[in-house]
């Protein structure tokens, strides 16, 4: 029987727009009570009112993950407000392009931040009030760019990569406790993100396809806990011509 996650508080980062938007929203159907960050305080609005269509608490917590110094202030936030963590979604991301020798090295170090440092470090900031409720899960919104390689996308390959680095060692360090570990890999998935991509936004994953594996991994059986999903377009991305 899969883990029932009525009343349980998820965490979701990038939660303004696509596919945190998604993961929020679907959580709170699920009966989660939610708290959302990103730096829009807009979006974090408009996500919190579908959220709380669903009967549950929705908290904003406005912050900045590119600033180290956020972080507590947002872990804090999230426990003050509803009272315990669950489950931590790191979603939050950045994409853009550079080839090694024209890149800014000053732009890689804000994108590891935000793809990668921040969601080490607010794991680890979470991890007693995820361990203490028992029913927890820490779920890395990794990419298929966590697994391969592409030119021009070092940087967020980098950050990528070490996300499922990370994930599949805490799994080894909290499965005893009953915490899930999971880093979930999808490729194109029509959000902002990709934008630009010159990629046919309409023929790839959509944000909720994406909600369906965290809702899945959240709710997986005591006995079982998928560690990585890798989502791929079912049909192969077609090009727009946009570059
Ligand atoms: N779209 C894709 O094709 C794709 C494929 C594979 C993996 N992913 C991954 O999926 C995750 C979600 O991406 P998405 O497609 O939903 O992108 P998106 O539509 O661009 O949303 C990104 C989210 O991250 C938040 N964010 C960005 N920088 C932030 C910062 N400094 N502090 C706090 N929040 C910040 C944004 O909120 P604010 O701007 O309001 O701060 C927004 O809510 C990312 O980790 C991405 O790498 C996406």
């Amino acid at each position: 029987m899969g883990r029932d996650i009525r009343g349980s508080v998820a965490l979701i980062t990038g939660a303004s727009r696509g596919i945190g938007q998604a993961i929020a929203e679907t959580l709170a159907a699920d009966g989660c009570d939610v708290a959302l960050v990103a730096r829009s305080e807009g979006g974090l609005a408009e996500t919190a009112a579908r959220c709380r269509e669903h009967g549950v608490r929705a908290e904003c917590i406005p912050g900045d993950l590119s600033d180290p110094a956020s972080l507590d202030a947002v872990a804090h936030a999230c426990v003050e407000k509803l009272g315990r963590l669950d489950i931590l979604v790191n979603n939050a991301g950045v994409f853009a392009v550079s080839k090694g020798e024209e890149a800014d090295p000053n732009a890689w170090d804000r994108m590891l931040q935000v793809n990668l440092l921040s969601a080490m470090r607010l794991t680890h900031l979470a991890l007693p009030s995820i361990v203490a409720g028992g029913r927890g899960a820490v779920i890395m919104l990794s990419s298929l760019a966590g697994r391969f390689t592409s030119p021009g996308m070092g940087a967020y390959c980098a950050s990528k990569h070490g996300m499922m680095g990370f994930a599949g060692s805490l799994f080894d360090e909290v499965r005893d406790q009953g915490v899930k570990v999971c880093a979930i890999c999808p490729g194109w998935v029509n959000t902002e993100m990709m934008s630009g991509s010159g990629v046919d936004p309409t023929g790839v994953i959509q944000p909720q396809d994406v909600a369906d594996a965290v809702r899945y991994v959240a709710t997986s059986s005591e006995n079982a806990c998928p560690v990585e999903i890798q989502i791929h377009p079912q049909k192969s991305p077609r090009r727009t011509g946009a570059s």
